[in-house]
């Protein structure tokens, strides 16, 4: 029998939301930042390391601007269709990966509304995750003061930030273990908000890798104010 390939990595960015919160017309995903779309950017920072094999984008089945935004990569890149929830999207993402990759494969899931992501974050992020046996994900330590609110939206309690981190993306693991424990979630009728709780559910503990707070996930109007500053700042010219 012949030794099992070098696991490839692969990259899947769900972007078949509609981006509610930001109240525009057109969903967030699309709106340009730095005179391009949030997805090209987002696509070509997780594509930026030489290791990822393929990219796997999930759309929405009514999306219309995909063929506009679409980036050039030096990988492959695939679109599948996603679902109604961020995790059906990954789902279906993964559920069409499993064709190309074999289950000892990573991916790398990272948000479509995350376009600073630093090409150096990445790296070391898939340093730490491919030399573990879970996987990893990009975090930062909590730094503010944390309050539990009462019903009233006074102040409850003070929660001790002392291992608290906020949770980035993209986040590492491997094709087969990811795709199996988020499987399990939605068949449980369980939502999980990112990877790394689904895998959590599983018994599976991802490594934290510091990354940094310029990882803005465009959420709100003021995000974009605030992206292009990043944008500009960290001398984006792609
Ligand atoms: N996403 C997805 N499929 C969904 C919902 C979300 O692929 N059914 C994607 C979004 O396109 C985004 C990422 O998941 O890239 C993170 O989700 P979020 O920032 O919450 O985006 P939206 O759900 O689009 O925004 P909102 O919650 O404000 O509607
Ligand atoms: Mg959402």
């Amino acid at each position: 029998m012949s030794p099992p390939a070098r696991p490839r990595v692969w990259a899947v960015v769900p972007a078949a939301g509609t981006g509610s919160r930001m109240g525009h017309a057109t969903p967030k995903q699309y709106l340009e930042l730095g005179g391009r779309p949030i997805v090209a950017r987002a696509v070509q920072r997780v594509a930026s390391d030489p290791r990822v094999h393929g990219v796997v984008v999930a759309l929405r089945e009514d999306d219309a601007h995909w063929s506009a935004a679409r980036p050039r990569l030096h990988c492959a890149l695939w679109t599948v269709v996603g679902g109604d929830t961020r995790q059906a999207s990954v789902l279906a993402a993964l559920d069409w990966l499993v064709r190309a990759g074999e289950s000892h494969d990573w991916v790398a899931v990272h948000d479509a509304a995350r376009p600073c992501l630093r090409p150096d974050d990445l790296r070391v992020l898939l340093d730490v995750a491919l030399a573990d046996a879970v996987g990893a994900v990009l975090a930062m330590p909590v730094r503010d003061t944390m309050k539990r609110a009462d019903p009233e939206g006074r102040v409850a309690q003070t929660v001790s930030r002392d291992h608290l981190w906020h949770a980035l993306t993209p986040q590492v693991f491997r094709l087969g273990q990811l795709r199996a424990a988020l499987r399990s979630a939605e068949d449980a009728g369980r939502t999980v908000t990112d990877e790394a709780q689904a895998m959590e559910d599983a018994g599976l503990a991802a490594r934290l890798v510091v990354g940094h707070a310029d990882n803005l996930k465009i959420t709100h109007p003021a995000d974009m104010a605030l992206g292009e500053q990043i944008l500009a700042a960290q001398g984006a010219d792609d």
